[in-house]
């Protein structure tokens, strides 16, 4: 008989035998920074997440801390929109406002991360620049150059486009080049599916289009092959980091993509999956921690180096209590 039991007898052997390690070292947590003062607001899509203001951003940053979570990425909710999104690289835009408090009072005790994309900015709700009902490709990148550009003058460590289009990685690490950012890292929303998991951020931001979808720019949930593609594309274009999103349906693609890029790949577990588990939890259908546990190992089991969460603080408790990781 062969026996397997043997390795699972104790908890001291279970832990020798692990094969999945995980340390809260490799958590990002977003945040929604929505532009005003003193706001600090509950997103009704989003239980236990909030809308905070560039000047509460402290209130926010020091709880993560109290966690051990020292990575964030970070979202706008301009008060204007526009058909080009000023608000995304205007110099004084809410997002560039919270990047220059959070680093005024952390500088390097904080790795701060920022969103590049126009949705949240633009009064149509698309990724980029319209020509008639189309997302023009080429007509977007310089937008995406300016937008992170004002992120990294800001003082972003790191920006992540999530726009989706062609190019944009390239365009963007030299446009950071050209205006001295050379320095300032990119991880790339490489890998995005056009998918339903959005739903609850589109609420929180305000930025669900208000025509059409977007699945003339993100991708076909049939697809891996094409994920390969376009993974290769930005590593090419010069990626720091491959990210792959969403989660839970896609785990396939995470560990696909582990065996073909040498890159570190982070995962984004979207706001769908947090509020499918937060409700199911709340009906009294499933054990929420124990989901939120075993979910996560799942997204690092599958090849993920790195979580994007809202989860965060509660997986880094999970981690140091020992009930993960
Ligand atoms: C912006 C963006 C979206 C998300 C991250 N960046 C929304 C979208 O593409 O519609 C989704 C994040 C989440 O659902 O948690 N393009």
């Amino acid at each position: 008989m062969n026996r397997g039991r043997i390795l699972r007898k104790n908890p001291l052997v279970r832990s020798l035998v692990r094969e999945t390690r995980i340390s809260g070292d490799s958590l990002i947590y977003p945040i929604f920074f929505e532009e005003g003062r003193d706001i600090k607001s509950e997103i009704g899509s989003l239980e236990g997440q909030f809308r905070y203001s560039p000047d509460r951003a402290k209130e926010v940053i020091d709880e993560c801390l109290d966690h051990g979570v020292n990575k964030v990425l970070l979202f706008g909710i301009p008060k204007e929109k526009d058909t080009v999104g000023t608000q995304a690289y205007a110099e004084e835009g809410v997002v560039q406002q919270a990047v220059a408090e959070i680093k005024k009072e952390y500088g390097n005790e904080i790795y701060v991360v920022t969103d590049v994309c126009m949705c949240e900015y633009t009064s149509h709700g698309h990724c980029g620049i319209l020509n008639g009902h189309d997302v023009d490709n080429d007509s977007t990148l310089p937008y995406l150059e300016r937008i992170a550009v004002s992120h990294a003058a800001a003082g972003a460590d790191m920006v992540a486009p999530s726009d989706m289009m062609d190019g944009r990685v390239a365009a963007i690490k030299a446009a950071l080049s050209a205006n001295g950012y050379k320095d300032t890292a990119l991880m790339s929303y490489a890998i995005k599916y056009a998918s339903s998991f959005y739903g609850p951020f589109r609420d929180a931001a305000g930025s669900a289009p208000s025509f059409g979808d977007r699945r003339s720019y993100q991708m076909d949930f049939h697809n891996s092959r094409e994920a390969m593609k376009e993974a290769g594309y930005d590593e090419a274009e010069g990626a720091d980091i491959l990210m792959v999103k969403p989660a839970l349906s896609y785990l396939d693609v995470i560990k696909e993509l582990s065996q073909n890029t040498d890159l570190p790949i982070a995962t984004y577990s979207v706001s769908g999956e947090y509020a499918m588990i937060k409700n199911a939890g709340k009906a009294g259908l499933i054990d929420e921690y124990g989901v939120m546990c075993e979910t996560t190992v799942s997204m690092y089991r599958a090849g993920s180096d790195i979580l994007i969460t809202y989860f965060a603080k509660e997986i880094a408790d999970a981690i140091r209590k020992g009930d993960i990781g």
